[in-house]
């Protein structure tokens, strides 16, 4: 190993092996027969300052989270920040306050049982704007179907639909939910915090579309700017929560005062912190207890 490799290589935390093994009738015999010593913790830090936030990455990285593998100080980062979140998670699910005045139905907004509940809070074909962000994943296309099918129920005629997607089906999905609402246009959200680098594609992503809908056609009073600045998110209580700014802006632009703002896939509930904020009736849904859970805690902490 050359010498610049020695330095560049930090191992952290490796324990001792033990050199015998006693079994339950008290016989020893060498652990090195039977035992597979558990991989080095490796971290590649080829400057100082790349030390420091290896070692401070290292103390927050799980046992179970070291692979067979050195990680790169990149990779080890990411692993303590997936941790922090856990962690953060963790203790907002037990933070069980009160109800917040939102109600969160949880369940798959295309099951029954979820629309029964769903129908007791809001009448069919009354809702002003359904404002939400489906998992991009290309076999979640019937997803997207279902929405816009969704959609051309609980909607008021004039009522929007807007949804996040990825680039890579847009034409699929508008295809898909055409079926069941009127294409209106395409908001570009751009992104001014960390963006995605599509290898396979040679594209370093700087915006996330939003396509928006319409029950018949738009009876909006205020023009819509196409194009939205948004912030980076605060990701600590769902990997994909999204920034406030694109919701906030959509939901004081295209919904009226005291209007309805439906989420049926919440995740941590952005979207109704906004609806809340612009002064708007909120309701969302969302399949994932733990997050709904996290998402009442966000709603509680917003109202205080
Ligand atoms: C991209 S995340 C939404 C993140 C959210 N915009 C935020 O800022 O926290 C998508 C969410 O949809 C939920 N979801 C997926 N399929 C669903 C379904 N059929 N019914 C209800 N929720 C669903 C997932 O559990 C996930 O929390």
């Amino acid at each position: 190993m050359s010498d610049w490799l020695k330095n560049v290589i930090t191992e952290l935390g490796n324990e001792e092996s033990p050199t015998t093994i006693t079994n339950t009738r008290g016989q020893e015999r060498p652990a090195t027969y039977s035992r597979k010593p558990s991989p080095p913790k490796t971290i590649f830090s080829p400057t100082p300052r790349d030390l420091d936030k290896a070692l401070a990455a290292a103390k927050t990285i799980p046992d179970e989270q070291w692979p067979d593998r050195p990680l790169t100080v990149r990779e080890a980062k990411k692993k303590a920040n997936v941790e922090k979140r856990r962690e953060a998670r963790e203790a907002a699910a037990v933070d069980d306050g009160e109800e917040p005045d939102v109600p969160i139905i949880v369940g798959d907004f295309r099951d029954k049982e979820t629309n029964w509940q769903l129908m007791e809070l809001v009448e069919p074909g009354s809702v002003d704007l359904i404002f939400t962000d489906p998992p991009y994943a290309e076999k979640n296309l019937d997803l997207y179907k279902s929405l816009a099918e969704f959609g051309s129920f609980y909607l008021r005629p004039g009522g929007s639909l807007i949804a996040y997607s990825g680039s890579h089906m847009i034409g699929e999905i508008i295809r898909a939910m055409k079926e069941h609402l009127t294409w209106w246009w395409m908001i570009v959200d751009k992104l001014n915090g960390p963006y995605t680098t599509l290898n396979g594609k040679k594209v370093l992503c700087r915006h996330k579309p939003l396509l928006w809908f319409v029950k018949e056609k738009y009876d909006g009073a205020e023009w819509v700017v196409d194009v939205i600045e948004s912030t980076p998110p605060d990701k600590t209580m769902h990997d994909w929560q999204q920034s406030l700014t694109e919701a906030e802006y959509c939901i004081q632009t295209i919904c009226p005062p005291g209007g309805v703002v439906l989420d049926p896939m919440c995740g941590a509930g952005t979207t109704l912190v906004a609806a809340i904020r612009k002064n708007r009736r909120a309701i969302g849904v969302e399949i994932d207890s733990g997050a709904a859970r996290r998402a009442i805690n966000i709603l509680n902490k917003a109202a205080a």
